[in-house]
């Protein structure tokens, strides 16, 4: 499913390129597992700071660095919090993953990873020449010309003009180019139009998250090993893995869920989206300001393949502006009927509570 046709001639100035700036390429089994990754890397990185523009953060691309702002090595588990009963109002256990200590900010560098990462190493991208183009509403396009600039690619990041300034004053250093395209978050279609007029250029390289295979097997390996293993890591005697939901852009995070499925039969599957788009209980219209999910747009993998519609079930939720609220709200209730929880950026945690409700019978023993 993803072209490994190799590019003899270009690979090798890809090697030679990579050798000049001593860029060394991580492989998923490293990320699965950071105790792979060769001392002599993991003792540079404690130079190195999480949001440094140093390849050695290529290694940092895990669900266990430690939560450190420069230094950081590698947890035995992935980062994670459980919300006591007491806040959550639920008895099943919910434990949400935590993507904050990825460089960037955000998951979604892993997504984007593992979408150049094919192209580079069959040489199908040529380093030298192409320039790689990351059409999202942020955080996938933040993780695409950051990951770049590692490699020491150029990049194009295209995300809509609505996106916050903070996004864009980044994006300025990082990016080779930055286009803001009509807009908010929920408008992913304007920023694929403008794919379309780039793609005519030869050297443009567009990674697509929507259509890009290596976007879904990153969290497939990635995302789906560290909630295995924090499932692992926290279950007590009795435990079941009960469910499993994430918020969903492109369909890459959720994933992991065909993972999941695999090694937890019995689980179950859900994917929110905010009320304010709802693109798959109702077809896209509206917008929001979440800051993370882009609406108005199906991936095919997604309508189709069994992660979610096989058993699953798609939840709306009440997204809050992350920026009216300072940044600070992580969710509120509203949980009566599972539908209408308001979030503030990935929204998994009131998702899982809103799962919950929708299965009555949570207990103790449901994580
Ligand atoms: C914070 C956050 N959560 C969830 C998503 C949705 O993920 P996916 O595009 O893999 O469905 C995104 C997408 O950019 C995101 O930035």
């Amino acid at each position: 499913m993803i072209d490994l046709t190799i590019h003899r001639q270009a690979l090798d100035r890809n090697i030679q390129k990579a050798r000049e700036s001593g860029v060394v390429i991580p492989t998923f089994e490293n990320m699965k597992h950071p105790e792979t990754v060769p001392e002599p890397i993991r003792a540079r990185l404690r130079g190195v700071g999480l949001w440094d523009v140093d390849p050695l953060n290529l290694f940092r691309i895990t669900w266990k660095n430690e939560p450190m702002e420069s230094g950081g090595l590698y947890r035995a588990v992935p980062n994670y919090i459980e919300l006591p009963p007491a806040l959550t109002g639920v008895p099943a256990r919910i434990i949400a993953l935590v993507g904050k200590w990825f460089p960037t900010g955000c998951h979604k560098v892993g997504a984007s990873f593992g979408c150049l990462a094919p192209r580079l190493v069959t040489g199908q991208f040529d380093a030298g020449y192409h320039r790689a183009v990351w059409p999202s509403t942020g955080n996938y396009c933040r993780g695409g010309a950051f990951n770049s600039k590692l490699l020491g690619v150029r990049s194009v990041a295209i995300l809509p003009a609505g996106m916050s300034r903070e996004r864009f004053e980044w994006l300025s250093q990082i990016a080779g180019e930055v286009i803001a395209t009509p807009g908010c978050e929920s408008d992913v279609k304007e920023i694929f139009d403008k794919t379309h007029e780039l793609r005519q250029g030869p050297d443009c390289m567009i990674f697509n998250q929507f259509e890009e295979m290596g976007n879904h097997l990153w969290h497939y390996q990635v995302t789906g090993s560290a909630i295995a293993e924090v499932f692992e890591a926290v279950k007590r005697p009795g435990d079941r893995l009960s469910g499993a939901c994430f918020t969903s852009g492109s369909a890459g995070t959720i994933g992991c869920g065909d993972y999941l499925k695999e090694v937890y039969p019995g689980l179950k599957l859900a994917v929110g989206e905010a009320l304010q788009c709802p693109t798959i209980l109702e077809n896209g219209f509206g917008d929001h300001r979440i800051e993370g999910i882009g609406d108005k747009r199906l991936t095919d993998g997604f309508a189709t393949g069994p992660a979610v519609f096989e058993d699953g079930f798609a939840l709306g939720i009440k997204a809050v502006d992350l920026l009216d609220h300072g940044g600070e709200l992580l969710f509120r209730g509203g949980l009566a009927d599972g539908e209408a929880v308001e979030f503030v950026d990935d929204g998994g945690t009131p998702v899982a509570q809103a799962v919950n409700n929708r299965f009555p019978g949570g207990t103790p023993q449901d994580v």
